[in-house]
């Protein structure tokens, strides 16, 4: 199975077919945004696939399916609750409509790295927010590094009024709306898939993203350049449906639990790596990268960083506080 997996994983993006899982095997189909290499989730949910499809072979199958072949992050959650998907990883800014705990995650400047997002995500608090949706159906297991956001335009960005007056498209949250407001920019909320194209031609000016996505989409391709804030992160949930998690026998549940916390551990490691091969990618392919002085990153942080106290109720400012004691 693992081997037809790989060779079909192909043919899914091309068809949008999948026939690698043998009859009576639990078939796992996990959909998400990104491409598969040079990316920490698109290498990481493969590397998933091949582990459960050798391991658990006759018992358990996973399809994956990248690029938004099967569902976008606005749509995936609701197919996961009708039982069409069984696991996805959406970013955490994607979960708005499910918890507003984790509005901590978007906050422009809250962590200072990847490290730190770790460090807050493996604490007590953090570990909690997986259950903080098991109302509403979901079942979080696993959070998954991507890394620090940069922005990109049509035009040079190298002090926060630069950006006034320019359309950014900004994933489906409300902290990240907000931060654009800071700016003087136009928030313009849109599905990951629409980027590129939206960026190419005009309907939008800009974007935030990790050098993972700024490479994998080739938004560098049709942006004037990229600017290295590190001004917030992107970081994924692998979550899947209380219903389907809790129909699995304890055994198979288990297997797949220590799999995915493997898998888990081995590519959180690997992330900022990947983003930095990424970044190098970017200027190999003739992207202009900028960087800030000390004053100019100072200046976007002024700008940006007054609207955590819109959120604070929110996400609680025992939280901020334990955040920012990770940071110091
Ligand atoms: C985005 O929508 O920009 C990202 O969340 C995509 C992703 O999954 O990394």
């Amino acid at each position: 199975v693992a081997a037809a997996a790989a060779a079909l994983s192909i043919s899914v993006s091309a068809t949008g077919a999948f026939a690698a899982c043998d009859d009576g095997e639990i078939v796992i189909k996990f959909s998400h945004v990104t491409n598969t290499d040079r990316h920490p989730k698109g290498i990481a949910a493969t590397l998933f696939q091949t582990r459960v499809n050798e391991e658990m072979n006759g018992t358990a199958c996973v399809e994956v399916y990248p690029n938004s072949t099967l569902y976008n992050d606005d749509q995936v959650l609701e197919a996961m609750l009708q039982g069409d998907v069984q696991m996805a990883a959406p970013s955490l800014s994607k979960f708005e409509t499910f918890t507003k705990q984790f509005r901590i995650f978007d906050l422009p400047f809250m962590f200072k790295n990847i490290d730190a997002v770790d460090a807050f995500q493996t604490s007590d608090t953090g570990q909690a927010m997986k259950d903080s949706m098991q109302r509403r159906g979901l079942q979080g297991l696993e959070f998954w590094h991507n890394g620090m956001k940069q922005f990109s335009a049509n035009k040079p960005l190298l002090m926060p009024e630069d950006a006034k007056g320019l359309k950014f498209r900004v994933q489906p949250s409300d902290v990240l709306v907000a931060q654009m407001e800071a700016l003087g920019a136009s928030p313009q909320p849109m599905a990951f898939s629409e980027v590129y194209g939206a960026l190419q031609t005009g309907v939008v000016d800009g974007q935030e993203n990790t050098w993972s996505n700024i490479y994998g989409q080739k938004f560098f391709e049709v942006q004037d350049g990229t600017t290295e804030t590190n001004h917030g992160i992107i970081d994924y949930l692998v979550v899947t449906s209380v219903d389907w998690w809790e129909s699995l026998d304890p055994a198979v549940r288990d297997q797949i639990a220590t799999i995915l916390r493997e898998v888990t551990e081995t590519r959180n490691a690997e992330s900022t790596a990947v983003n930095e091969e990424a970044k190098q990618a970017v200027i190999a392919a003739g992207g202009e990268v900028r960087e800030l002085t000390a004053e100019q990153r100072q200046a976007w942080v002024d700008a940006m960083k007054p609207v955590w106290e819109k959120f604070e109720g929110d996400v609680g400012t025992d939280n901020i506080a334990a955040a920012q004691s990770i940071n110091a």
